[in-house]
């Protein structure tokens, strides 16, 4: 009996051991680096190619990268979920020292699509990926990068590192890698083939199941659809103020989804953030006003089609 004992005391002993260990090697070496392998890339970008990535910038880069100032030189991010720690988000103004003036084109698609950033480091879950964006809209947001705009002059500033929590290095270790670069084009899809269309939007481009799946730890960036709980809501995200918002199932399941939505209540919804007889939708729900009608009923047409899921969102703020 004591020699058992004295065998799980040791055995207890080296688990602590190696958990110590593993702990200690993740917060001293902070976020993995990586390989880059960038491809070898020169965008050249007509006028529709440098309007369209403005369009898609002001969709979704220009949340996060801009300053109150109007330009696109980072900023302190103060809705990041506090067990994720601190961030502030990079300048991407063309300053050749601090900005993308010193990324290649082929670097810039390689850190938009796998997350690995030029130096070989990993740009932390909080800045988007894009692997499934086609090559025709990747071109157009680095041709968009390039292209003489007032947001994206020059601001010859370093802006802060981030301040991971050990959770979000642990993350980085055991669930969030990075992601393999595409080994062939990718297509732009077919606007007219409405679902595929709609999918596209909503999981390559605009990344609404991204916040619209109950969280970013067991999101699916790879295959969108094998998230758990597929676009049913209920994802924390604090607003600037730190209050929990949760997003909204919109699976088409009838009482807890948008299963009784029309199509034109869903994309006033989507672009305006308008609701019959209820209050309108609160920050972080960015609105969409600039997507087209084609594109929102495209999301609307894709939505109908994935599984319902019942998920009470309103339940979620009952339970606090
Ligand atoms: C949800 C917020 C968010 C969105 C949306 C976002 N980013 Fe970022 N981005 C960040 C943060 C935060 C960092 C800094 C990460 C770090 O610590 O390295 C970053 C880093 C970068 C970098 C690395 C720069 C460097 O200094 O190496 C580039 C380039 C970049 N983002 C471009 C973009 C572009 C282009 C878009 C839109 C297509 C975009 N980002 C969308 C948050 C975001
Ligand atoms: C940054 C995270 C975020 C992104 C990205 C996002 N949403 Fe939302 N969305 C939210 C939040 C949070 C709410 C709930 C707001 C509230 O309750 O006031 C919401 C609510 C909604 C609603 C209201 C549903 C209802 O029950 O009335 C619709 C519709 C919607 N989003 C559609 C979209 C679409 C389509 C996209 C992609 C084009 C998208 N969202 C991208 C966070 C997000």
């Amino acid at each position: 009996m004591k020699r058992i004992l004295k065998i799980v005391g040791i055995l207890v002993a080296i688990i602590a051991f190696i958990i110590t260990a593993g702990a200690t090697y993740i917060s001293v070496r902070g976020i993995p680096t990586y390989e880059a392998h960038p491809p070898d890339l020169k965008v050249e970008g007509d006028s529709a190619m440098i309007a369209e990535g403005k369009r898609m910038a002001t969709l979704v880069c220009h949340n996060c990268h801009m300053s109150k100032n109007g330009l696109l030189e980072g900023k302190y991010m103060e809705d990041m979920p506090p067990e994720f720690g601190k961030a502030w988000s990079a300048n991407i103004t063309q300053d050749d020292k601090y900005g993308t003036g010193r990324y290649t084109d082929g670097e810039l698609a390689y850190l938009l699509r796998t997350g690995v950033k030029r130096d070989g480091s990993y740009a932390p879950p909080w800045m988007v990926k894009f692997p499934h964006l086609s090559d025709y809209d990747l071109n157009s947001i680095i041709a968009y990068l390039r292209s003489e705009q007032p947001e994206l002059k020059p601001v010859h500033k370093q802006q802060q590192a981030c301040e991971p929590t050990f959770f979000a290095k642990f993350l980085c270790y055991v669930a969030f890698k990075p992601l393999p670069f595409p080994e062939h084009p990718v297509p732009s899809p077919d606007p007219t083939d409405k679902v595929t269309f709609g999918k596209y939007i909503a999981t390559a481009k605009l990344d609404c199941f991204g916040c619209h799946s109950p969280s970013f730890e067991v999101q699916n960036i790879m295959e969108p659809e094998k998230t758990p709980g597929y676009f049913s809501g209920g994802n924390a995200m604090p607003n600037l103020s730190g209050e929990i918002i949760y997003t909204r199932n919109l699976t088409p399941d009838k009482k807890t989804g948008i299963g009784n939505y029309t199509e034109e209540q869903f994309i006033k919804a989507m672009k305006f953030g308008m609701r019959d007889n209820k209050p309108s939708l609160r920050y972080p729900m960015p609105p969409y006003a600039i997507v087209t009608d084609e594109e929102a009923s495209a999301v609307w047409a894709y939505l109908q089609t994935i599984p319902a899921i019942e998920h009470d969102v309103d339940a979620l703020y009952a339970k606090k």
